[in-house]
C-alpha cells in the first residue's frame, strides 16, 4: 500500500467484479440499441476503459474534460468545459461516465449543457458516490459503489494529479492534504 493512502477502501478485484457487473446490467438495460459512451476526463479514465469492455454492444466512445477542482479537496461550485465531446449527441442513446458523484455540481451543468443538444436519452453511470455530500439535485441511474465522506484516490481519481495509477481506491491520509 502507498505510504500516503489510510487504508484501502475498494481492492482491485472488489473494482474488477463490480465493473463487470455494471457492464452486464449497461448490456441488458441497452439491448439491441448502440451506446455512446462519454467519459468525463480525467478522473474516469480507467474506468472508462475497463466497463467500455465490459459492455458488449455496439458502442462508441468519447471523452471531455471539465474544471472542477484545481488542487484543492472541496467543488468550487463553477465548472467549466475545457474540452467538448467531438461528435454531436443528437438523437443518440448517451451513457455519461463519471469517476464520482459529490457535490453533484459538475454533472447537474452538464447533463444541462448536453440535454440541449437533444439526445434521444441520458443516464449517468459513476463509479463512486458519495450521497452525504450533495449540493445539487441529482443522482445516477448507475453506481459502483456509494461511499462514506472521504477524499479517496486511485484507480483515476487524484489528488493534485497524483496517485491515479494506484490500482485500488484508497481514503488518501488528511495530513497529505492539510485536513
Ligand atoms: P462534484 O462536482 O463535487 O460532484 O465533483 C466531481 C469531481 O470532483 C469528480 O469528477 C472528481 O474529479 C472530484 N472529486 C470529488 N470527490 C473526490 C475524491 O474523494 N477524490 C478525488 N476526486 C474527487
Ligand atoms: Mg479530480
Amino acid at each position: 500500500m502507498h505510504q500516503d493512502v489510510e487504508k484501502i477502501l475498494l481492492s482491485q478485484q472488489a473494482l474488477s467484479q463490480r465493473v463487470g457487473e455494471l457492464g452486464e446490467q449497461i448490456t441488458r438495460d441497452y439491448a439491441g440499441r448502440q451506446v455512446a459512451v462519454a467519459s468525463v476526463l480525467r478522473g474516469s479514465y480507467i474506468f472508462m476503459a475497463d466497463l467500455t469492455r465490459a459492455i458488449q454492444l455496439p458502442i462508441t466512445v468519447d471523452f471531455m474534460a471539465v474544471s472542477s477542482y484545481g488542487s484543492g479537496t472541496v467543488s468550487s461550485g463553477q465548472v467549466e468545459i475545457k474540452k467538448d465531446l467531438s461528435d454531436p449527441i443528437e438523437g443518440k442513446d448517451l451513457l455519461l461516465v463519471e469517476d464520482i458523484l459529490d457535490s453533484g455540481n459538475t454533472l447537474y451543468y452538464l447533463v444541462d449543457v448536453l440535454r440541449a443538444r437533444k439526445p434521444a436519452s441520458i443516464r449517468i453511470c459513476t463509479l463512486l458516490d458519495k450521497p452525504e455530500r450533495r449540493a445539487k439535485p441529482i443522482q445516477a441511474d448507475y453506481v459502483g459503489f456509494q461511499i462514506p465522506d472521504a477524499f479517496v484516490v486511485g484507480y483515476g481519481l487524484d489528488y493534485d494529479e497524483r496517485y491515479r495509477n494506484l490500482p485500488y481506491i484508497g481514503v488518501l491520509r488528511p495530513e497529505v492534504y492539510g485536513g
